[in-house]
């Protein structure tokens, strides 16, 4: 047999969201069509309107953190629209492909042509970093997450 077929495909579920700031700045249409660079599948897709309850259980890893509150306002879209769009995609390698057309957290430390060197900023009122897009950053979060976003049958399987 082949290398080629030997290989065993790794197959993962990614849950985007574009945040409120991304929403409120148009840019859902040059979001979709960069991540559709990646060939992956998108199997979810939906508007939300983002209660405390979601925000704090989808951050719940940064509740220490000295930006948490301003990251839960800014999640639920108290600074921008109060709704993100919440897509789930699918394929291969579908976690690292969209984190790389993502970009780093930090805006400004990311690459320009990525989505957040692009679009993002550091809101120099909050220090929140309003960086357009969140993308799972591993496969067990990311399953997490689609539970948290997600019933089961909005997904297309
Ligand atoms: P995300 O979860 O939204 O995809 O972002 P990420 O994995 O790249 O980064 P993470 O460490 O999980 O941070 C979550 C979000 O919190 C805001 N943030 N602000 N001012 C700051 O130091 C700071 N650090 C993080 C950003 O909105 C980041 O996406
Ligand atoms: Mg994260």
């Amino acid at each position: 047999m082949s290398e080629e077929k030997n290989k065993v495909k790794n197959e993962e579920r990614s849950l985007i969201l574009i945040k409120p700031d991304g929403l409120i700045k148009s840019l859902t249409g040059n979001i979709i069509s960069k991540l559709s660079e990646t060939e992956l599948k998108i199997v979810g897709a939906k508007i939300v309107n983002v209660s405390r309850e979601l925000a704090e259980s989808h951050y719940e890893e940064h509740k220490e953190k000295p930006f948490f509150e301003e990251l839960i306002k800014y999640i639920m879209g108290e600074y921008h629209t109060d709704r993100v769009f919440a897509m789930v995609y699918k394929g291969v390698d579908a976690i690292t492909k969209v984190r790389e057309l993502a970009g780093k957290t930090n805006p400004e430390e990311a690459n320009p042509i990525t989505i957040r060197g692009k679009y993002g900023r550091i809101n120099t009122k909050t220090g929140v970093f309003e960086n357009v897009i969140h993308a799972s950053d591993c496969k067990e979060n990311a399953e997490r997450e689609i539970r948290l976003w997600f019933e089961e049958h909005e997904i297309v399987s």
